[in-house]
């Protein structure tokens, strides 16, 4: 596996080369060491751009940074794709790659949103990943209508054959097949009984590696899951299952390149041996580690006081990347969104929320795109850590 110093300096082993992902060189000068003061006020989020953006700092330090975005706001609102491109070294379209977006049909591929994605990535010099080849939640209601389990296995592979070979040579990796491990459903393995399982098979898995490679030689194949990242039972069970299905898929020459821990955290939650160890093993494995969906749900604090809350986010990203960033397969982190005014964690219906009434503030910058303190803690989370 290559060291985050070769990483950066040689690129991912893709097509790219992880300078692109840092933009100018200019971009890293004057970056500051390890300054955890804060700006008492910020004009403008540009007065956090170049050397002081957190896509410098995380280069600096061995690493990719990145965000989820939802496409049609990066048209809408001209502030916002600005600071995506200031910010962000990779980005990931946080639905339009989902089967129920781009199959509206059995014959239609809408694949104009994530090319528009594409190219604003190129032109800001940003690197882009792909989400999601196989995902139980996103399944069209066009193909539960066949009956026929070998032609829903023609359309599954010519899927991922079609979808990867548009891409091919252009993305950084790919969540090949995302959350397919579910303890309660009492499977083998503790596979989740998704549509995928019933109608493929358990060897669902492997066959979209598979195919995903065929397509695309030089991407990274990553599986990517959540529930994985605290310190209780269920989430160490789950951990235990992904690494033992990963070693099966390893023995049985499967190609997969790297593990994705989503990184949906809770505020005020535990976050640390478990997460550390868990990203060793897959370090052992020969594999990286990407942080892809990262975020803080702070549903749970009672106070209102903002200041108060912010401050239990920004420690629970600081415990949680104070676990995972040491280890040197970790070479991607991504926010899900970069402002709380586009954050799911706002769209949720009510009946999932037990503060309906609250916003969350989850991420890097607030609504009006002013940092947050999460911003602060994910600026000195990267300072912290060498490039090794
Ligand atoms: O685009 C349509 C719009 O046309 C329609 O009017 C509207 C009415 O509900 O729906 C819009 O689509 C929504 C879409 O987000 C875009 O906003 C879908 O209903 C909604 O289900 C979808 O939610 C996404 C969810 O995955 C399901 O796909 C969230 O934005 C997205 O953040 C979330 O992301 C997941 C990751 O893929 C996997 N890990 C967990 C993560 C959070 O749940």
């Amino acid at each position: 596996m290559l060291s985050r110093r070769e990483f950066i300096a040689r690129g991912t082993g893709t097509a790219f080369t992880f300078a692109a992902a840092a933009g100018s060189t200019g971009l890293l000068a004057g970056c500051a060491k390890n300054s955890s003061t804060h700006p008492p006020t910020v004009a403008s989020f540009h007065d956090l751009a170049g050397s002081r953006s957190l896509r410098a700092h995380a280069r600096r330090h061995g690493l990719i940074y990145g965000s989820a975005v939802v496409i049609p706001v990066v048209k809408e609102n001209a502030d916002f794709a600005s600071l995506l491109s200031e910010q962000c070294g990779i980005l990931v379209p946080s639905n339009e790659l989902k089967w129920v977006a781009l199959r509206p049909s059995r014959e239609a591929f809408n694949f104009g949103p994530p090319d528009f994605l594409y190219d604003f990535s190129q032109r800001n010099h940003m690197l882009m990943r792909g989400h999601t080849l196989c995902w139980h939640q996103s399944v069209p209601a066009w193909i539960k209508t066949i009956d026929s389990k070998d032609e829903i296995r023609q359309i599954f592979v010519d899927h991922i054959t079609t979808v990867c070979k548009h891409y091919a040579g252009k993305m950084q990796s790919w969540d090949v097949v995302n959350e397919a491990i579910e303890p309660d459903d009492k499977l083998p393995g503790g596979l989740r009984k998704s549509f995928w399982y019933e109608n493929l098979g358990p060897d669902y898995i492997d066959l979209a590696f598979h195919t995903a490679r065929a397509a695309d030689p030089s991407v990274k194949l990553t599986y990517n899951d959540y529930g994985i990242e605290g310190d209780s039972d269920n989430d160490a069970e789950k951990r235990r299952l992904i690494l033992e299905m990963v070693k099966g898929m390893k023995n049985r020459g499967v190609p997969i390149d790297a593990i994705g821990v989503q990184s949906h955290l809770n505020a005020g939650e535990e976050y640390g041996q478990g997460v550390a160890d868990y990203i060793e093993a897959i370090h052992q494995l020969g594999l990286e580690v990407y942080l892809t969906e990262l975020d803080v749900n702070d549903d749970s604090t009672a106070t209102d006081d903002v200041p108060q809350r912010d401050a239990v986010v920004a420690k629970t990203y600081t415990d949680f990347l104070t676990a995972a960033l040491p280890n040197p397969a970790v070479k991607l982190v991504l926010t899900w969104d970069l402002s709380d005014k586009y954050t799911w964690l706002n769209s949720l219906g009510s009946h999932r929320k037990k503060r309906p009434n609250r916003d969350q503030r989850p991420l890097p910058f607030d609504a009006d795109l002013k940092p947050t303190d999460c911003f602060y803690a994910l600026r000195d989370s990267f300072n912290r850590h060498k490039l090794v």
